[in-house]
Formats: structure tokens, sequence, C-alpha cells
């Protein structure tokens, strides 16, 4: 039987994006974007302030309406860049207004050394699915090369995980 893939991801300098785009080519699925209403918009040093600031208080920021509905989907990877050694805001908004269950589960994050938390605290909100895999992106920006063949190879490995006792 087939099953439907959707790649979600937020991502605020393209990292995630790229990695994102590269698994949901890799896996035929679809992609969805969560963008906030009202981002951050520094740069610099303060886009840490700013950013860091969503994460320790745990806000949920406006996301514009999504384009496909993630319940409808057997499988849902979920890609997020590490802030403040957590995932971002806005995946915080969409794991709470897509509510997922019963579904199989990839994450992956996007980072500069220090990821923290961010995927143990991820599958923390994800605890009525089934995690298929995880897997973590270092310094995207140097490094693109080798992390899309990361992510390409951890894809393939994905797959076998998406048709095994398949829906
Ligand atoms: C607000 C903010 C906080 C960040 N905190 C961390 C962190 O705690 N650890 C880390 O390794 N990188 C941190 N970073 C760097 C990003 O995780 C990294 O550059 C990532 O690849 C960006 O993904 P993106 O291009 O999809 O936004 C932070 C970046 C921002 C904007």
């Amino acid at each position: 039987m087939s099953t439907k893939t959707l790649v979600v991801y937020y991502s605020y300098e393209g990292s995630t994006r790229a990695i994102a785009q590269t698994i949901a080519q890799a896996l035929d699925a679809e992609i969805l974007e969560c963008r906030p209403v009202k981002d951050i918009s520094s740069k610099g040093l303060m886009k840490y302030v700013w950013g860091g600031r969503q994460v320790i208080f745990k806000t949920r920021p406006q996301l514009e309406t999504f384009e496909k509905n993630p319940g409808n989907y057997d499988t849902v990877i979920i890609g997020t860049p590490v802030w403040a050694f957590s995932y971002a805001p806005a995946i915080r908004s969409f794991l709470s207004q897509a509510n997922l269950t019963n579904k199989k589960i990839g994450v992956f994050c996007c980072h500069e050394g220090t990821k923290g938390k961010t995927l143990a605290n991820l599958k923390k909100g994800l605890s009525d699915n089934t995690i298929i895999g995880e897997n973590d992106f270092l310094n995207v920006v140097k490094n693109k090369q080798e992390n899309i063949t990361k992510a390409k190879t951890w894809a393939s490995n994905l797959k076998d995980k998406i048709t095994e006792a398949g829906k």
C-alpha cells in the first residue's frame, strides 16, 4: 500500500530548508514550511536575544495558514534549527496546532555545534507517535555538500522504515 509522507520545517536562514527539500525530494514527499506571520527580524547578535527569548518563554508565534493538513499523512518528518539549545518557536506552534497522533515521525535539526536537548524536547512533544529516526546537521552553510549527502543517506534509511509494516 502506498503511504503519504510530509516534510515539515521552519527555517530562519535557509539551512533547515535546504535539508528539508533534500529529504522531501529523496522520499518523494510533500513539503510544508511553517511561516510565522511575524517572525523575528534581527541579524547579528540581536537575533540570538530575540529568538532565545521566545524559546525561554515557550512562545508560540502565530503561523500562516497551512497549505497542507498534516493529519492526512502517514509519516511526518519535522525539521528545525536549534535555537537556545532547543527547537524553534515556530515548531512549538506547529506541534500544538497539528496535534499529531499515530504517525511515523522523523525529526532533525540544524545547528552550529550545541544542539542541547533539541531532539529530546521535540520527541517529548510527539509522544503519541512512533519515532522512526532522528538526525542532526552541523554547520550546513559551511559544509553544504557533506550535509546534503548525509540527508540523502538518512532519507534512504527512513524510506525502509516508512514502508516496513506499512499502512
Ligand atoms: C535565535 C537563534 C538561536 C540559536 N541558538 C543556537 C544554539 O543554541 N546552538 C547552536 O548550535 N546553534 C544555534 N543557532 C544557530 C542555528 O541553529 C544554525 O545556524 C542553524 O543551522 C540555522 O538554521 P536555519 O538556517 O534553517 O535557520 C541559533 C540561531 C538563532 C537565530
